[in-house]
């Protein structure tokens, strides 16, 4: 199976442990696309009656084109679930998002889930985070002063930028900036450097929040519980 069958494979699976009456936290990226798809599947098939909260305006658009009701977070009390992809997992479930600029509302539609599941192709966990460059989402006003502040901290910043030059905005019309740091031995004592510095609205860290992760592997998929 190549990585994208990988994806779908995770993308199925999640969907089986979706409840009807659940409000579902919807992530973003490519593997949750594939996730999406399956909802919208069991949606039309099976009836099932599901509010969902989109951590991005692509999420959200693919979620309605497929007859699932999305709300804003302010629109609902609560979350049961949210399903999201992830760029790294380590050996103690801690993660690095944000590879889709999306991690701001990744976050916070994380942090209101009462549980949280990630959904990633073997590829993507690791022994130690920080090989896939870790998002910070900056407001725009003084960001080049962040960068060199970061730069001077010696966490090799560059900001994301599309194909013709311009920044990449985020949904939330932040810029991006990416520290290349190769690893990452101290995860949440670099969180806490990286909340302290005004400017970043927030980083790519996602630390002792995942409950559940289903690893797509050549044999089937593979579920593992980190924290219940
Ligand atoms: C978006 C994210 C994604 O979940 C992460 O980048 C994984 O994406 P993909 O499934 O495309 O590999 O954090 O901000």
């Amino acid at each position: 199976m190549d990585q994208n069958a990988l994806k779908a494979l995770v993308g199925q699976e999640a969907v089986k442990y979706v409840k009807d009456g659940m409000i579902l936290g919807i992530g973003t990226g490519s593997t949750v696309r594939y996730m999406i798809d399956a909802l919208g599947e069991r949606v039309k098939n099976e009836g099932l009656s599901i509010i969902g909260v989109a951590t991005s305006d692509r999420s959200a658009k693919q979620a309605e084109s497929l007859g699932i009701t999305i709300k804003q977070l302010d629109e609902v009390d609560h979350l049961d679930l949210t399903i999201d992809g992830a760029d790294e997992i380590d050996d103690n479930f801690q993660g690095i998002k944000g590879g889709g600029a999306a991690h701001l509302w990744e976050k916070i539609v994380a942090i209101n889930s009462t549980k949280n599941m990630w959904i990633v192709d073997e590829s993507k966990m690791v022994h130690h985070l920080g090989k896939f460059p870790l998002p910070l989402e900056v407001i725009p006003f003084g960001s080049s002063h962040v960068l060199e502040k970061l730069d001077k901290m010696g966490f090799n910043p560059s900001f994301r930028m599309q194909e013709d030059g311009s920044h990449v905005l985020t949904d939330s019309k932040n810029y991006i900036i990416d520290l290349h740091l190769g690893r990452i031995d101290h995860p949440h004592e670099l969180a806490n450097t990286l909340n302290g510095i005004v400017g970043i609205v927030e980083h790519g860290l996602f630390l002792d929040t995942v409950n559940t992760v289903i690893v797509g592997r050549q044999d089937g998929p593979e579920v593992l519980t980190a924290r219940d």
